[in-house]
């Protein structure tokens, strides 16, 4: 019998490592000439999975074949370089053997004595994140889901502790002066989000107009805060951008930081995006700030190129975390053990908590920095290849000067009519998707459609940026 109810035999799981290592090694070849999309529709996809809930198993090979078909030789084509949707990165292939290690020893690093190796490997990533920034001391930090939940832990850490005189904690915000938070417009929506989470409400976020090349204007910061205070409200946390999800804007977070020391306000950076940036030499002058910041979320799923989930959030010390999330439970404490032991449910929401920081140390471990800095100012050298060709071409238009590893532009045909060139671009869209050779997505700048296409992945070359204009220009062809 190769399997006693849920387990196999250790020769037949042998056999079955193999067989997904098969699977595994087959998505990475020849992946230039893969297609980043593949237009199936909707309904479609959902009948590949339409059962009710089955009662029997099935067997293994043909689940894994059912997978292949369906599921990995489906799937969008982030691993290769023709993906620049969103803010998307290729996943380094250690991660990949990090993940199933990981999932082998199913540590839950809740509790120290659950997982002491894991819990001590989440506090070097901590503290190694920190050191990417310049955070100074022995920070306080925690890996979660991605950028999203690292503003929400540092908006969440921002507010108990900004508030911890009013108890608010334990009081809600009932009877609390209402609070503002202020942001400037390009701002990542997860802060709005966060904001609703969080009791505050998005009508107590300012967004604040933003200056030429997307960053904050800081004299319209100011304003509005003395407009509030003058009407009853009271400034609580400002969120500067380290790299807009746009076009990658960077404010200057050192001016952030002086305002929100003379009003007496809490700091948090959005760093999510470019954030760990802050180590390369050639931008680091942009940064100077960050390390002032009270809060600051980072997101390795972008650009330290792990596969999904892994964000992170880092504040001054462990302790302003634990007075934000602590909460005592008999069945949880810890009376017994040693008072040295860091245990990471007290310093966040989560209880149950997987061996995120795996994959991260162990890709620090095995490229170190000096690769993974010089891959980052690979991405930002193309991005700045990448305006380099649209300026020089005759039929697209650059829309905003590359900002780290985000390059907004227009295909414009040679028309000159605007109302025309956004039309295109509009039609371009969908068209590009259907065709599936790259995976291209949009945005609005000051109101206006553009393309938007982000760099951040360690297997592209130049060649996948010619790639990329001339699959453009040939989709267009077409409409
Ligand atoms: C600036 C910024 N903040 C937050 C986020 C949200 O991160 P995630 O998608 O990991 O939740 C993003 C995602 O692109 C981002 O660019």
């Amino acid at each position: 019998m190769e399997r006693n109810d849920l387990d196999y035999t250790i020769a037949a799981f042998a056999k079955l490592l193999d067989k997904s290592k098969a699977l595994v090694l087959d998505q990475f070849q020849d992946l230039d000439n893969k297609n980043a999309y593949h237009d199936y529709p909707q309904n479609e996809v959902e009948s590949w999975f339409a059962e009710s809930l089955p009662e029997e198993g099935m067997p293994d090979d043909a689940l894994l074949q059912k997978v292949k078909t369906h599921i990995l030789d489906k799937a969008t084509g982030n691993l290769g370089p023709h993906m620049y949707a969103y803010v998307t990165a290729g996943g380094t292939q250690i991660s990949i053997i990090a993940e199933q290690l990981a999932a082998t020893i199913n540590q839950n690093i809740g509790k120290w004595h659950l997982a002491p190796s894991i819990s001590e490997i989440e506090k070097r990533v901590v503290q190694w994140a920190a050191e990417m920034i310049d955070y100074p001391g022995q920070v306080g930090g925690v890996l979660v889901s991605g950028g999203s939940a690292a503003n929400l832990a540092g908006l969440t850490v921002a507010r108990n502790i900004f508030f911890e005189k009013l108890n608010i904690r334990k009081n809600g915000l009932f009877g609390v002066k209402p609070f503002t938070v202020y942001a400037s417009k390009e701002v990542h929506g997860c802060v709005d989000k966060s904001l609703e989470q969080l009791g505050i409400g998005t009508n107590q976020l300012r967004k604040i107009k933003t200056q030429e090349d997307f960053t904050i204007n800081l004299e319209a910061l100011k304003q509005q805060i003395e407009q509030d205070i003058k009407d009853g409200f009271q400034p609580f946390c400002v969120v500067g951008n380290a790299g807009t999800v746009n076009t990658g804007a960077i404010d200057d977070l050192e001016a952030l930081h002086q305002i929100c020391e003379s009003y007496k306000m809490w700091f948090h950076v959005d760093g999510a995006y470019g954030g760990v940036v802050a180590m390369l030499e050639s931008v680091k002058a942009k940064y100077k700030g960050i390390e002032k910041a009270d809060s600051v979320a980072l997101d390795f799923h972008k650009w330290l190129y792990q596969p999904f989930e892994l964000g992170c959030v880092i504040v001054k010390n462990w302790e302003t975390l634990r007075r934000a999330y602590f909460k005592k439970a008999s069945y949880l404490d810890t009376q017994l053990e040693e008072a040295s032991r860091l245990d990471f449910n007290e310093h966040y929401f989560q209880l149950s908590r997987n061996a995120k920081a795996l994959k991260v140390w162990m890709s620090i471990k095995s490229y170190g920095m000096k690769a993974l800095r010089a891959m980052i100012q690979k991405d930002i050298d193309l991005t700045n290849y990448l305006c380099d060709q649209v300026n020089q071409s005759e039929d697209f238009t650059l829309k905003s000067q590359a900002n780290l590893a985000v390059a907004c532009f227009q295909y414009t045909a040679k028309l000159e009519d605007q109302e025309q060139i956004i039309h295109l671009n509009q039609r371009l869209i969908p068209a590009l998707e259907k065709d599936g050779r790259v995976f291209i997505t949009g945005t609005k700048l000051n109101g206006e459609l553009v393309l938007r296409a982000c760099i951040i992945n360690h297997r592209k070359q130049k060649s996948s940026i010619d790639y990329l204009l001339q699959v453009i220009r040939d989709v267009a062809a077409t409409l």
